[in-house]
């Protein structure tokens, strides 16, 4: 059911990209349905910016061009999913620990479309655990800043980010002001990302092949 649904999203962005093109891509299950849908479209495309390894991998193998967003300016649609999606469209994402890639592409496009299957929807953030992408030298001191928070932090051991970081999942957070918890944690020195998309949320929702 979950991967029909991740299939369904997949092919169902496909209508939002525009002849011509630079297509923002992000990363996961989900998102590997819309790089094998967007690959039909490949010649009608300038190409994509990639928010990992992995999806830089596919994208490549499929024949997509992966271009550097430096060179590209802003782009207009970025595609991808999510750990949990609440009724605003805020977001809980980085489970496959892209979430700093992801943040940057996502603040660089006009629109965002996050494609999930139903399971994702939850009316309060928080029953995921919330990735954070950390300096390995702040880990311990975001560890207690998270517990005065009232957070249970636990460190995803053996993960390094794209970006040669760690990540804390942070358990036992119900997210009651998601912008709130997003703009304090991004003050704290040593985190890079906070895994909560709600200053900047998604625009477009497609569970399955249906507009939230
Ligand atoms: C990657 O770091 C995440 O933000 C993904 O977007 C999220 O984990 C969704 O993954 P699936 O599409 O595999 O469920």
């Amino acid at each position: 059911m979950s991967a029909n649904e991740k299939r369904q999203a997949g092919e169902a962005a496909i209508r939002y990209v525009e002849d011509g093109a630079i297509v923002g891509v992000g990363t996961g299950s989900t998102v590997a349905f819309f790089i094998d849908a967007l690959a039909d479209l490949k010649d009608r495309i300038q190409g994509a910016v990639s928010s990992s390894e992995q999806s830089t991998a596919h994208l490549k193998r499929v024949g997509i061009p992966v271009l550097d967003l430096n060179a590209t300016g802003r782009l207009s649609l970025y595609v991808d999913g999510a750990d949990e999606c609440d009724p605003h469209k805020r977001l809980i994402k980085g489970g496959g620990a892209a979430l700093t890639r992801e943040k940057i592409i996502a603040e660089a496009s006009d629109k965002f479309v996050c494609i999930i299957d139903s399971g994702k929807q939850v009316p309060l953030l928080g029953k995921f655990p919330l990735p954070i992408e950390v300096i390995p030298m702040a880990r311990s001191l975001i560890g207690r800043e998270i517990v005065k928070r009232g957070g249970n932090p636990v460190w995803r051991d053996g993960v390094v980010t794209d970006n040669g970081n760690w990540v804390i999942d942070v358990h036992g957070w119900q997210i009651t002001d998601p912008v709130g918890l997003e703009n304090d944690l991004n003050q704290l020195p040593g985190i890079v990302t906070v895994g909560l998309f709600a200053r900047r949320p998604a625009d477009v929702v497609l569970v399955g092949d249906k507009v939230m």
